[in-house]
């Protein structure tokens, strides 16, 4: 115990020491805002979705008939940014096996004049960068964000976790704009029931700076109810400044054991950086890292689809007199 308390105070200073030399050196350069690249969390076991989860990711679960990945992928494409980088280990195969083309079947798709079912995943493909890089050990969302520091290097950068999807306007353009707007990371939250707010991070908000745009001076994963700043969650979009890579290398273990990346927005905060959250007004992410929360998006999905609404709503209608 004695080691690891002295081991954690050397990091600490390590990284202290790193940081204002870093920032010394930095004083007159800037982090870039040129915001191209995202950085995707796959590494998890989905445990709330098993046994599905056992073989198929649940970053790959349909809605619809798209894989949930393909819908962030459309937003990362929609929002301006090109690079994904996803942080996936061997079971998440195949996220790297869908993006990528496969000679063999599309010549087979294509000689039965059926090339046209996957022209949306090709274009998906063509525009965007895919890299893979490992979290040999998971250590929590915090620690998956690090993994990609090396790809990241000196400017701000998107994460989005594959599990909240959105299917109204693309979420991370709008953090990425506010982000260039005030020079700051940016987190995307919405309003939640306080009964459900011990499931999400919730902010404490500082200033208004205007309309659902505000400063905030803390973030708490999944508090109780009683000890809740708020009743704005975090849903799964972020803009960050690459010291949040600084931040997370001086917290430890948080919520759960892990390394939160919630931990490390507090530590941003403490190292003097600004953080805004913006709240999405009237657009409801899915979250499919659930049973009930994946069966919800596709109910909602087929009854805001041109083709699939009017069936489902009878099938609705017909199961709801039974
Ligand atoms: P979650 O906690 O929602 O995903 O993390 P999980 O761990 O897969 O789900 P459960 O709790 O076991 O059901 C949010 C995102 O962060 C990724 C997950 O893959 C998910 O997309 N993640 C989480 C990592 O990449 N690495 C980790 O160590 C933890």
């Amino acid at each position: 115990m004695k080691q690891f308390k002295f081991f954690r105070l050397y990091n600490i200073l390590f990284f202290t020491l790193i940081s204002s030399v870093v920032h010394a050196e930095n004083r007159d350069i800037s982090p870039s805002f040129n915001i191209n690249k995202v950085i995707i969390p796959s590494a998890g076991l989905g445990t709330r979705c098993l046994p599905w989860t056992k073989s198929i990711p649940k970053e790959m679960l349909p809605i619809g008939n798209m894989p949930a990945f393909q819908f962030i992928a459309k937003e990362v494409l929609n929002s301006g940014v090109y690079n994904i980088i996803v942080i996936a280990n061997d079971n998440k195969q195949a996220i790297s096996h869908y993006f990528s083309h496969q000679a063999n079947f599309e010549n087979i798709l294509y000689e039965r004049g059926k090339e046209h079912l996957i022209v949306d995943v090709n274009k998906i493909i063509d525009a965007l960068q895919f890299s893979y890089i490992p979290q040999p050990e998971l250590l929590g969302t915090g620690h998956a964000i690090l993994m990609a520091q090396d790809a990241i290097g000196y400017e701000y950068f998107c994460v989005m976790f594959p599990d909240e999807v959105f299917f109204t306007r693309p979420a991370l353009g709008q953090l990425i704009a506010i982000a260039k707007k005030y020079r700051a990371s940016v987190i995307a939250v919405r309003e939640v029931p306080m009964e459900h707010v011990s499931r999400y991070g919730v902010i404490t908000i500082q200033t208004e700076l205007e309309e659902n745009v505000f400063e905030i001076s803390d973030i708490v994963e999944k508090p109780t109810i009683e000890k809740a700043p708020s009743n704005l969650a975090t849903c799964g979009r972020y803009v960050f400044s690459p010291t949040m890579f600084t931040a997370l290398k001086l917290i430890g273990p948080g919520y759960g054991g892990e390394i939160q990346y919630t931990d490390g927005v507090r530590k941003l905060i403490e190292m003097g950086e600004r953080v805004i959250a913006v709240n999405l007004v009237g657009e409801q992410p899915h979250d499919i890292g659930n049973t009930l929360g994946w069966l919800g998006a596709n109910i909602t999905y087929a009854m805001q689809h041109p083709v699939y609404s009017s069936p489902i709503r009878e099938l609705c209608a017909g199961l709801l007199t039974e």
